[in-house]
Order: C-alpha cells, then sequence, then structure tokens
C-alpha cells in the first residue's frame, strides 16, 4: 500500500516536471548594443568591459548569456526571477534614462558591493566562480573615477 502511494507521488512528481517544461519565461538578452551607451559615458577598459560583461552583465542588462540549464524549469525561473530583480535595482542598458543623481548614487553603490564582496550574488559565483582581487581592483578603480565624473557634474548643476 505505502509502495503504492510512493509509486503515485513519483509519477505524478514526473509528470508535473515534463509539464512545466513547457513554460518558458521570456529571454532577456537583446544583445551588446544594449549597453553601449552605459560604455560610452563611463569607459571601462577593454579588460573592465570584460569582467562587467562575465560578472554582472547577465543580472544587470537587457543581454544575459544563457548557460545550457537555464533551459531546464525550475532552474530557469529561478534564474528569471534573479535577473528581473537584478535588472530593478540596477539596468546597464537603461542607463539613458537614468538621471545623473541617480548614475553617481548607482555607481557609489557599485563600489560598495564590489567591495564587501555581496556581488556578484553568491549563488553565481558557485558557477561562474568569484571575482579575483585584481579583478575587483580594476573594477573599484574604474567605477570610482566614473562616479566622479557624475559627482562633478551635480555640483556644477547645483552652482
Ligand atoms: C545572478 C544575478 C546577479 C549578478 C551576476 C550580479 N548581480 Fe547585482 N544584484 C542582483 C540582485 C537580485 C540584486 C537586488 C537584490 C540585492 O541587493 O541582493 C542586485 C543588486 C545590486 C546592486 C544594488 C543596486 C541597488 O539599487 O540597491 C548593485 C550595485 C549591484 N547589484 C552590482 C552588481 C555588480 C557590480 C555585479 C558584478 C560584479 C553584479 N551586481 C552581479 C543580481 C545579480
Amino acid at each position: 500500500m505505502v509502495k503504492r502511494v510512493i509509486k503515485i507521488v513519483l509519477i505524478l512528481a514526473l509528470i508535473a516536471l515534463v509539464a512545466i517544461q513547457f513554460i518558458r519565461p521570456e529571454k532577456n538578452n537583446e544583445g551588446y548594443k544594449s549597453v553601449a551607451s552605459f560604455e560610452a559615458e563611463t569607459k571601462p577598459s577593454e579588460k573592465v568591459a570584460s569582467i562587467l560583461k562575465e560578472s554582472c552583465y547577465d543580472c544587470h542588462s537587457n543581454q544575459t548569456q544563457y548557460p545550457w540549464y537555464s533551459e531546464i524549469a525550475p532552474i530557469s525561473f529561478w534564474l528569471d526571477e534573479h535577473i528581473e530583480d537584478g535588472k530593478k535595482h540596477l539596468n546597464f542598458s537603461d542607463w539613458n534614462n537614468y538621471t545623473i543623481k541617480k548614475k553617481e548614487h548607482k555607481l557609489e553603490e557599485f563600489v560598495e558591493m564590489v567591495e564587501k564582496d555581496e556581488m556578484p550574488l553568491q549563488s553565481y559565483t558557485i558557477i561562474h566562480g568569484n571575482l579575483t582581487e585584481d579583478d575587483k581592483k580594476l573594477l573599484l578603480q574604474w567605477a570610482g573615477l566614473a562616479r566622479l565624473q557624475y559627482k562633478h557634474q551635480l555640483e556644477v548643476s547645483s552652482k
């Protein structure tokens, strides 16, 4: 009797797992051009741009590079949630629509997150690896400089 119940539960679970494969979150990959204006303004070196692309753009731009397992539900739902949440807080593809004040503030948070090892999300670094100390140094130098330019613009405009 117990065995039969277990068997039915397993079969139902299997059916559910197959069924959810048909629910596919919309892909977030508009393409590399989407961060062009962000990069034109903040001028990352080639190295910094590649760190951003490998470590941040998957959740903070409209150009996620999807790994193969992102095709499998429920992993796909879980990744989609991180992407949507990440973009809501900070979307480099939306940089054009941010005010100078917001840009300055987002870069301040950027520095804070990288300094404290809070970004990329831990679940992401398990698979993609952590930023190296060199990566962090380069990101912090570049973000600090980029932030200064916005701070300066704010000071000039408030005079
Ligand atoms: C796997 C997805 C993911 C990756 C990769 C990722 N982030 Fe995030 N990020 C999030 C999520 C989700 C949030 C919002 C929730 C939170 O703060 O934990 C967030 C929040 C932030 C915030 C705070 C913005 C605000 O307004 O509060 C900053 C800054 C940030 N991330 C920077 C980065 C940087 C820099 C990188 C790359 C080094 C990065 N993130 C990589 C998902 C990600």
